[in-house]
């Protein structure tokens, strides 16, 4: 196991290049499998989450290669229709998307129940129940899910709660099912406009991603000889963006799209921080105190839960009382208690969290709790006065790309221990 240890009170100043968006390619991967030819992805992330699912889709007989460290070519003529190994799906949350991919082009698929960041409750009820709607049959048993069809027929859904997951995973059943699918109430994330960008440009018929009705023709076949690059991770540039705030830093975030980053730029804003748009690229400065501010987390276009644990360190540091309303996950608030060891002032119950400015974070050893706290844990040591030791960071690997040199690069002191 690696551990961090990180000597502290850094302002981070430079340039951070963002790599291509962990939640587009740990769906976009499985999506590969509904063609019946080769696909090239660029700006794949090389994280630990999109080497498990390489993994996976090589037991079940695609052919993968990296030709550089950011391309990924996947051919999937040879797909074996056979079960995932379960040792693998149940290791990581979305495995999931490989029911909707088998589904769709075999017609049966079993997975183990999706495992992953322990955030609370993590029910697949919408992604199932849109499955039936199809014509599909699911089961739960002995730690696996499974689905199968004879036939998959388009039909409406309409989704009792907006769920990124199920949104994407009701796309790969149905774009080559027969008929038109309508999916309504759906989730408006990127990645998720990511996927269907991916799926038209190898042939599928889906329009309204973005929105909140998404119909999808279903084609007969989707075409390989195609190269599709991943969009940037929305996700770490708002780390990044956190960082320079909580650090009164200055950060050039390159490669990144700032319009997925409004709901964020907002609230940076509002707690005294400066933000340039440079089209590609976010300059984002904070010279003064952090103003206190209130967050709700809510599905895009508002404030995401993935950047609640980040904005969380600011909030722990500015100079009045400020309150987080998680309304995604029952169970993000467990880096709070960490942050307390600190010298962090934030008292945290059920979903909401009130953060009582201090002056200054003091140097701690932690332990990441899940892959997205395990980033703002990274952010408090770097700030913190003295030296902290950061624990169980196989979360952070999952999903940030050599985050510990990205973050040497601005000016932080961070060693990577084997233990
Ligand atoms: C995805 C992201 C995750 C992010 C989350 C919310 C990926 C790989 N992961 O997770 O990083 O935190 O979106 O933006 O893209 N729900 C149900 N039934 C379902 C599915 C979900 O009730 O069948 C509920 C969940 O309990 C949760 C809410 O809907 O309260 C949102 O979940 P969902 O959007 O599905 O999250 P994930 O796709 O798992």
């Amino acid at each position: 196991m690696d551990k961090f240890i990180i000597e502290g009170n850094t302002k981070l100043c430079g340039e951070v290049e963002i790599s291509g968006a962990k939640n587009a390619a740990v769906a976009i991967l499985p999506a590969t499998l509904l063609i019946d030819g080769i696909t090239t992805l660029e700006n794949v992330p090389n994280i630990s989450d999109v080497k498990i699912i390489c993994n996976i889709l090589e037991a079940l007989g695609a052919k993968v290669s990296w030709t550089d460290e950011h391309t990924v070519v996947i051919d999937s003529r040879d797909l074996k229709c056979v079960n995932a190994p379960l040792e693998m799906t149940s290791k990581f949350r979305a495995s999931y998307y490989l029911l909707g991919a088998l589904l769709g082009r075999c017609h049966h698929a079993e997975v183990g129940i999706p495992g992953g960041c322990n955030l609370g409750a993590r029910p697949i009820d919408q992604h199932t129940k849109g499955f039936e709607v199809l014509g599909a049959t699911t089961s739960v048993s002995q730690g696996k899910i499974s689905a199968s069809a004879k036939k998959l027929i388009g039909a409406p859904i309409y989704f009792d709660v907006v769920s990124v997951g199920a949104t994407i995973n009701l796309i790969l059943a149905s774009v080559l099912a027969k008929g038109t699918t309508t999916l309504d109430n759906v989730a408006k994330e990127p990645h998720i406009v990511d996927v269907a960008n991916f799926l038209n440009s190898v042939g599928a018929e889906i329009r309204g991603a973005g929105t909140d009705t998404i119909k999808i023709n279903g084609v007969q076949s989707l075409s390989g000889n195609h190269t599709y690059s991943i969009v940037p991770d929305q996700i770490e540039a708002g780390t990044f963006m956190l960082a320079a705030v909580a650090s009164k830093g200055n950060i050039l975030i390159k490669n990144c799209i700032p319009e997925h980053l409004d709901s964020l730029s907002a609230k940076i804003i509002e707690m005294g921080g400066k933000i340039e748009d440079l089209g590609d690229s976010l300059r984002v400065s904070c010279n003064s105190k952090i103003n206190p501010t209130n967050i709700k987390t809510l599905p895009y276009p508002g404030f995401p839960t993935d950047l609640q644990p980040q904005i969380g360190v600011s909030l722990a540091i500015a100079n009045g009382t400020s309150i987080i309303n998680e309304s995604i996950w029952e169970s993000r608030f467990q880096y709070t208690d960490e942050l307390n060891k600190m010298g962090a002032q934030i008292t945290a119950q059920g979903k909401t969290a009130v953060f009582k400015g201090v002056k200054k974070l003091t140097a701690a050893h932690l332990y990441a709790t899940d892959l997205r706290a395990g980033a703002a844990l990274l952010i408090a040591c770097i700030i913190a006065d003295g030296q902290s030791e950061l624990y169980n960071i196989h979360y952070i690997d999952r999903g940030y790309e050599h985050i510990e040199d990205k973050f040497r690069k601005l000016g932080a002191k961070i060693k990577r221990v084997s233990e």
